[in-house]
């Protein structure tokens, strides 16, 4: 492990968000990981919709729909009408496919990013988050926060989305083999509660010494993004 990951678990074992569908990092080191059926619905829920606004559905879905096989037996109605308010319907539809299709094989979800890949409405960003946090596999979740994070440490002045391999490779350098799902959870908490779009706050950031952007005095400016 790199002392950059190092640097930011420690952060993490004390600052981790506590989240509905989050098993805290002092579970996760004692061996309890997640049900991947909770991590999948969470990261379905949180593509385009914020954290606060997905919780009450959260809630609301795995109360009526504890299981996987749970909603693969719901009735396509019941299922939208829950999901509303949450907007990108196509996302509630693939929510469907995608459970039908784990209760038609052999009911538990794939613990590879190629095995999740292959399930309807799951593409890169939601195999490699599922495969990190729910099964602890070395997979590497790069989202818009991890990008910015990633554009911020290593001062990357190339806009995006030109820079977007750049930034994977930055990300997948750093992806520990101890503790990948902790890690990832780590980056996307980083990128949400310090290292914001407008105003981040360097001064209480783990990586406060390491940042490149923050030397330069460009944190704020990064990641640039092409004209349109
Ligand atoms: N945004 C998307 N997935 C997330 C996660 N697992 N934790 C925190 N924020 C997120």
């Amino acid at each position: 492990m790199t002392d950059l990951s190092a640097e930011l678990l420690a952060w993490y074992d004390v600052h981790a968000r506590r989240l509905p569908w989050r098993v805290p990092p002092q579970e996760r080191r004692a061996g309890i990981l997640p049900d991947p059926y909770r991590v999948w619905l969470s990261e379905i829920m949180l593509q385009q919709t914020t954290v606060a606004a997905v919780i009450p559905y959260f809630a609301q879905f795995t109360e009526a729909w504890p299981t996987v096989a749970d909603l693969a037996a719901a009735p396509d109605e019941e299922v939208m009408s829950a999901w509303a308010g949450l907007g990108y319907y196509a996302r509630a539809r693939n929510l469907l496919k995608c459970a039908r299709a784990v209760a038609a094989g052999d009911g538990h979800f794939p613990d590879t990013e190629a095995g999740l890949m292959a399930l309807p409405g799951i593409g890169p960003y939601t195999a490699a988050a599922v495969a990190a946090i729910a099964f602890d596999r070395q997979a590497t979740v790069l989202d818009g926060n991890v990008e910015r994070v990633m554009a911020r440490l290593h001062a990357v002045e190339e806009p995006l989305p030109d820079s977007k391999e750049a930034l994977r490779a930055h990300a997948a350098l750093l992806t520990p083999a101890e503790r990948p799902g902790d890690h990832a959870q780590a980056v996307m908490d980083l990128g949400a509660t310090i290292c914001s779009p407008r105003s981040p706050a360097c001064g209480i950031c783990p990586w406060r010494a390491p940042c490149r952007a923050r030397a330069e005095g460009i944190a704020a400016e990064l990641p640039r993004k092409r004209a349109k």
